[in-house]
């Protein structure tokens, strides 16, 4: 996988009410890494990863994925939303198939990877409940396969931890690596939370409120699954916390 953010602006508002919350943002990842953006509320965060996903476009700048230039939503690029987004009125079954009917995929094809991504997220036995039945957990799992369901190039997430609780949110990163090793996929997750990021990410993307400049670039260099308890998963930590704080310090 190839990703190229080459000077994205993103401006809003206009004439005398002008707001700009991104400027000339470049960025380069390859290969299947898992990349963070990390940086405080209202840095742009959402804002960037909506124009990777082409739901809003740049008021200047080109995103590349794999050489093509990206000018809306595709099913290259999956996506899972802060609060999952499942479809209410569809089945577990059903919304992951969704992506699957869109892409146009054959039917026997769709039931075969349908068992797949059921199987990965185990889910098998739930594939009939709707969204309001199941867990905040099983809600999560059905949107990351749904997420995978068309076999895009990469995937993004907006906060996808955010609206469970702390304890929940640990077992779901945890069952989200889990499930990332087994099945290799670029990923670029935004989040706010510095603990999450390191136990996440290959790299992390330091975003500064200052018109969402990359203030740093930290490769996390860690085994997975990764050890929270270790010595140098704190060290990351307190690095990483330093470099946040100095940033505030720097803005305010
Ligand atoms: N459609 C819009 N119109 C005007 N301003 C917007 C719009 N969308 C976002 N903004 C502004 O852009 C800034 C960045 O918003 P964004 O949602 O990208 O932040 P974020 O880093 O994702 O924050 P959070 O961590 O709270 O989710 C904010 O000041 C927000 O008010
Ligand atoms: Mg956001």
């Amino acid at each position: 996988m190839d990703l190229q953010l080459k000077g994205i602006t993103k401006i809003f508002g206009n004439n005398g009410n002008k707001k700009t919350v991104l400027q000339n943002i470049h960025i380069d990842i390859k290969g299947d890494e898992f990349v963070s953006l990390l940086g405080p509320s209202g840095c742009g965060k959402t804002t960037l990863l909506t124009i990777i996903a082409g739901f809003q476009k740049a008021t200047s700048g080109t995103v590349l994925l794999n050489g093509r230039k990206v000018e809306q939503p595709g099913p290259d690029r999956g996506f899972v939303f802060q609060d999952f987004a499942l479809f209410p009125w569809m089945t577990v079954r059903e919304n992951i198939l969704f992506p699957m009917k869109q892409k146009k995929i054959p039917k026997k094809v769709q039931q075969k990877r349908l068992r797949q991504l059921l199987d990965m997220a185990r889910l098998n036995g739930s594939e009939h409940l709707y969204p309001s039945q199941i867990s905040g957990g099983m809600k999560q799992r059905t949107a990351v396969v749904r997420a995978l369901a068309s076999d895009p190039e990469v995937l993004l997430m907006d906060e996808p931890f955010g609206a469970v609780d702390y304890q929940m949110r640990r077992n779901l990163q945890k069952e989200f690596d889990s499930l990332l090793q087994n099945n290799r996929k670029p990923v670029v997750m935004v989040t706010h939370d510095v603990e999450e990021a390191i136990y996440l990410s290959d790299r992390i993307l330091v975003m500064s409120a200052d018109r969402g400049a990359i203030a740093r670039d930290l490769t996390v260099d860690l085994p997975r699954p990764r050890d929270r308890t270790a010595g140098v998963y704190q060290e990351y930590l307190t690095q990483l916390t330093g470099i946040l704080k100095n940033l505030q310090k720097r803005e305010f």
